[in-house]
């Protein structure tokens, strides 16, 4: 049942603020200003390194993850997708945590990728959607995103899901650790807790993105920039639009840019940047102005102070809410999806069930 929406990719993305609001129940305790997990007998301060593998838009989320780990908790992250990890003879010490990331738990190269890692030794966390699924038998510790069923082929809810319980492990890594005050987790606490409404108010952006879609709609190719955890949004957001309108795109590191991808910028690559105030800003937009500098159409998706200082000579500007470093890229998600949407309905795209492409992939 797709409600009052035309999709369901419309519906999944308008449920985020509830979905992520019921996941984020099973982590926080906020009463007593605490994160926790569902999995209170394990020791985590055992663990010695992550290595992280999944595929798509889950693969995406592991890579916002890592920045965390390494920020909060000091833990040397390891990620790939599985398909890769699963065939390059990686090394796993003893005491290293694996965590697979999944909304179905049956896809197949993430699963044989967590069979080769529990065969040498290493323990399995599995954040998964689907509570019965394989990935979520077989893991050791069972991390579970509360987002519903997901139909549409393109990921929206599970990853914003997956995201708050990947900060949640963060959080709880950083405790075990001992590298998080009391004073630190309270302060998490409430940034995480504010998600709910932050998504709430991006939702809100919906007509003006919907507005400024055409613009996008008539390119061939399109780029997305991002640095730090926005650009495993840059990543995501190429992902959406490539899967869902049909329209060449790639996310790149915006620093990335000078090293040859600007050799493609001209007025006819719309460029999307991602970028909230925060310690990175400066550095994003002067990536974004060495692209305006060659002719380049950006798009700009800051919040109002991030406008104000660099909105000038973009072709649209999408006014975000005010969000913490910590949640951006939980909220910025929203934009990303709505804007490869209506890209998608402008063309006429089969949203729900884009070509060549399947919900679960369960072959190799
Ligand atoms: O079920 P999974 O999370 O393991 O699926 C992984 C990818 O197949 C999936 O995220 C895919 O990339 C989506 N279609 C992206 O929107």
């Amino acid at each position: 049942d797709k409600g009052n929406h035309r999709h369901f990719m419309a519906k999944e993305i308008y449920e985020q603020p509830i979905v992520v609001a019921q996941t984020l129940r099973a982590y926080l305790q906020r009463l007593e200003d605490k994160v926790t997990l569902p999995i209170p007998d394990f020791d985590l301060s055992v663990i010695k390194r992550v290595t992280i593998v999944a595929c798509g838009t889950s693969y995406y989320a592991g890579m916002v993850a890592k920045y965390w780990f390494e920020q909060f908790a000091r833990v040397a992250v390891d990620i790939d997708v599985a398909s890769e990890f699963r065939y390059r003879a990686p090394v796993m010490e003893d005491g290293g945590l694996m965590i697979v990331i999944s909304q179905s738990g049956e896809t197949a190269d993430t699963l044989a990728a967590l069979r080769h890692a529990k065969a040498e030794g290493q323990t399995i966390a599995a954040v998964v959607n689907v509570p019965t699924s394989t990935m979520a038998r077989e893991a050791d510790l069972l991390l579970p995103t509360h987002a519903g069923p997901e139909i549409g082929v393109a990921s929206t809810k599970a990853f914003t899901c997956q995201l708050a319980v990947l900060a949640a492990l963060a959080a709880n890594l950083a405790k075990a650790k001992g590298r998080m005050t009391p004073e630190e987790e309270k302060a998490i606490v409430a940034h995480l807790a504010e998600v709910p409404a932050a998504l709430n108010d991006a939702l809100g952006r919906d007509e003006a993105i919907e507005a400024m879609a055409g613009a996008v709609a008539v390119a061939r190719d399109v780029l997305y920039l991002g640095r730090g955890t926005d650009y495993p949004l840059a990543l995501e957001g190429a992902l959406k639009l490539k899967e869902i309108s049909y329209i060449h795109a790639e996310g790149y590191a915006a620093g990335e840019m000078k090293h040859g991808p600007i050799a493609l910028i001209d007025e006819h690559v719309p460029v999307i940047v991602i970028a909230p105030s925060g310690p990175l800003f400066e550095k994003t937009v002067s990536n974004m102005q060495e692209v305006q500098a060659r002719g380049g159409k950006v798009v700009l998706i800051s919040d109002a102070e991030g406008i104000a200082a660099a909105g000038e000579g973009c072709i649209a500007t999408i006014e975000m809410p005010k969000a913490h470093p910590l949640i951006a890229p939980i909220v910025y998600a929203v934009p990303v999806q709505l804007l490869a949407y209506h890209v998608a309905v402008a063309k006429g795209t089969d949203v729900d069930q884009p070509r060549n492409l399947a919900k679960s992939v369960t072959v190799e």
